[in-house]
């Protein structure tokens, strides 16, 4: 049986488009994602509330709290670490976000 080609990775945004710390929603494939961006890494997860199922954000691109330092669902303020999408406060707490492999090569962010 034939095997299917791997995926190609797909760039979704410049490292440099974003702010420091920053986020940004993006879709990709019918499906919506958050990027979120410390420093030199970046992450990419399903813009999806464990605890309800609905988007993040009530402001477009607006993922992250006053700190810049923890991802919030808008709705009731659950918060989440933006590395691995844990949820560390709220009606969620202990579950995670879905995250999506990625990686940042030549100033991209790319979807695996
Ligand atoms: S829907 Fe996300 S914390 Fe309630």
């Amino acid at each position: 049986m034939p095997t299917s080609p791997k995926p190609q990775p797909v760039a979704l945004c410049r490292l440099d488009d974003l702010a420091d710390p920053g986020s940004r929603g993006v879709v990709h494939a019918g499906e919506s994602l958050l990027v979120v961006r410390q420093g030199a890494n970046a992450q990419v997860f399903v813009n999806r509330c464990p605890h309800r199922g609905i988007p993040l954000e009530w402001v477009p691109d607006q993922f992250l709290d006053s700190s810049g330092r923890l991802i919030q669902c808008a709705t009731h303020g659950a918060l989440f670490l933006p590395d691995t999408g844990e949820c560390v406060s709220g009606p969620c707490a202990g579950q995670h976000l879905i995250r999506r492999d990625s990686h940042v090569k030549d100033g991209l962010l790319w979807l695996d």
